[in-house]
């Protein structure tokens, strides 16, 4: 066991924050804030978290003890972007400690992991997530390989027209990081060798290699450094939705939806089930908070497709307050990201582990027999979050 592994399994790491001053000490800052920053003034990431706190349980006393999560708990590990911390995970790492845990893993596009590798090491459900970056003919092969690999499902997030300003990575310098020249990168060196761990993993991993499964036809592999231009030219409309089903004929997660009107032209589209995100706070700031966002898009898709929400699920009783509001399960972005930043595959085990354990104790307490049970007579929602 590695002194980092020890460190996450250690007992007092007890919730998803104590992995967080973890993730700080061992990735370089520039990494570090990648992964906790949000988009401008962050107040939809503040939002996004501090939502939860709103709404109160109601809880049912002495009532008998509940069998739990089963059939499957509804946790699921979103896709990010994770590229340099990614590699603390080893090649596929997350898509492996996800299914150990038994949980679905989401592969972003913009991993530097060939989908193949993570699909091979993961037993449990793996979602491709696409971008259109790359255009139709890329999209067309990764679907085909996809589908090949044995996906689940496909995840096409639908609210990166181009990519949210994140202020902590532009005064971080994470551009001149990431595609700078090597006099560029000099500044970086000092945070870079204060982590050898990380840079030993990360080194082990490939560094920085160009993205596996955008294949330009004709050109290969695109560059990690083209990725902001692509995702600019590559917003998602409502036609490519389409075209997209055609191709991919399997089950599709429309993600990104936070308002009713979406949601309908989401299911027009195709979707199989809806995600409601604001991307963690990482796209528009000022937009509402996922778990405000979720009655409303509940209410439209009035039972025709799965809803699933993800955005600031730091607890289990997080996870509780967002299926009594309706979500059929929870996707999870930073707490296993945090996980991974701190110690690779044993971090996000720990994060699942943590969520996991947390979701039965709150079904306990709360006196509610399973997770399938749970509805808005579980909770209190503040009057001006209703919806009808
Ligand atoms: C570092 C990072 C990278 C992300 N990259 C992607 C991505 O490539 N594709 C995507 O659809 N969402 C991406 N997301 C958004 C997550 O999938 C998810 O919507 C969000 O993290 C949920 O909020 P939470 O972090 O509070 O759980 C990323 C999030 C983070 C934190």
């Amino acid at each position: 066991m590695t002194r980092a592994s020890q460190k996450v399994a250690s007992p007092r790491v007890v919730c998803i924050e104590d992995l967080r001053p973890l993730a700080r000490r061992r990735v370089p800052k520039a990494v570090f804030d990648y992964l906790d920053g949000g988009a401008e003034g962050e107040v939809t990431l503040r939002e996004n978290c501090r939502a939860f706190e709103e709404v109160t349980f109601r809880p049912r006393q002495s009532a008998s003890p509940g069998v739990g999560l089963r059939p499957c708990p509804p946790l699921l590990a979103c896709p990010c972007r994770i590229q340099p911390s990614d590699a603390l995970g080893r090649r596929g790492g997350g898509g492996r400690a996800a299914g150990k845990a038994g949980t679905a893993y989401m592969l972003s596009t913009i991993s530097g992991h060939k989908l193949e590798d993570v699909k091979a090491g993961s037993s449990g459900p793996v979602f491709y997530q696409l971008y259109l970056m790359g255009g139709r003919a890329a999209a067309e092969a990764v679907m085909e390989r996809a589908r090949v690999a044995g996906f689940a499902g496909l995840v096409v997030t639908i609210d990166t027209p181009v990519s949210g300003i994140r202020e902590r990575d532009y005064r971080n310098g994470m551009k001149e990081l990431i595609s700078g020249s090597l006099l560029e990168k000099i500044p970086f060196l000092p945070q870079i060798l204060s982590r050898p761990g990380w840079l030993i993993s990360f080194l082990l991993d490939g560094g920085l290699p160009a993205l596996p499964n955008v294949v330009i036809p004709g050109k290969g592999p695109m560059p990690l450094v083209d990725i902001n231009a692509a995702l600019a030219r590559s917003a998602v409309t409502w036609a490519d939705l389409r075209w997209i089903r055609d191709c991919w004929r399997g089950p599709i997660v429309i993600k990104g939806v936070l308002t009713g009107d979406d949601a309908r032209r989401a299911i027009d589209a195709g979707a199989a089930a809806i995600s409601v995100s604001n991307h963690g706070g990482r796209q528009l700031d000022g937009v509402p908070a996922s778990l405000r966002a979720l009655p409303e898009v509940v209410a439209a898709v009035n039972g025709q497709v799965e809803v699933w929400m993800d955005g600031g699920i730091r607890r289990g009783t997080d996870i509780v307050k967002a299926l009594c509001l309706g979500a059929r399960a929870v996707l999870c972005g930073r707490a296993y990201a945090y996980g991974l930043a701190a110690s690779g595959e044993a971090g996000i085990a720990r994060a699942i582990e943590i969520l996991r354990a947390d979701l039965e104790r709150t079904l306990r307490l709360l006196g509610c027999p399973s997770t399938a049970a749970l509805d808005r007579t579980w909770v209190n929602v503040p009057k001006s979050w209703e919806w009808s």
